[in-house]
């Protein structure tokens, strides 16, 4: 069964934790970040975990996270990993909303943060653009599947995107 916690989804960079913290200040809810959670757990970047562990260590690590999910939260705001959706219980963690931009729109965004060249660092499948578009490619129809809500956020204010989200979760 799905839990009422609201889960946004996408792919990296698009702006899930900007997104979660403005939903926050809008509504009685905690946000929380699964990286974030990952990274307090293990009390190293997320960079370091796939370079000294591998993928598949963190993508274990997801799980583990998702179970917790599933177990233990509730009517929470939860900004997940681009790669999250993969774990099996994920549609049960609540109504996931997919954040939609092109790619070419989420490079632009991230190179014009004025944390850029960290934003781009920390992220290990964000190193090799071709490849990263290879990625964003190969997970858009998953996304598409998995999500309950779509919103477009391309050249949006994240305020706007809030205002849309919470329109259409009601
Ligand atoms: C990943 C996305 C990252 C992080 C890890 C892997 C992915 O999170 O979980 O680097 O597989 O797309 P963000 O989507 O927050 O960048």
């Amino acid at each position: 069964m799905k839990k009422d916690n609201i889960i946004l989804m996408g792919f990296m960079g698009v702006g899930k934790g900007t997104v979660a913290r403005a939903l926050a200040k809008h509504s009685s809810r905690f946000a929380v970040d699964t990286d974030d959670l990952i990274e307090s757990l293990q009390n190293r970047r997320i960079k370091t975990i796939f370079a000294k562990e591998g993928e598949e260590y963190f993508r274990n690590l997801e799980q583990e996270c998702a179970n917790w999910i599933e177990k233990s939260v509730s009517n929470s705001i939860i900004s997940v990993g681009g790669g999250f959706f993969k774990r099996p219980n994920f549609k049960n963690l609540g109504t996931i909303v997919y954040l939609q931009s092109s790619f070419d729109g989420i490079i632009h965004r991230i190179k014009s943060a004025p944390n850029a060249k960290n934003k781009l660092k920390k992220r290990p499948l964000l190193q090799d653009l071709k490849e990263a578009k290879k990625l964003f490619k190969l997970r858009v129809p998953s996304y598409e599947a998995v999500a309950d809500i779509v919103i477009d956020v391309e050249n949006k204010k994240t305020d706007d995107i809030v205002k849309e989200i919470l329109k259409k979760i009601k």
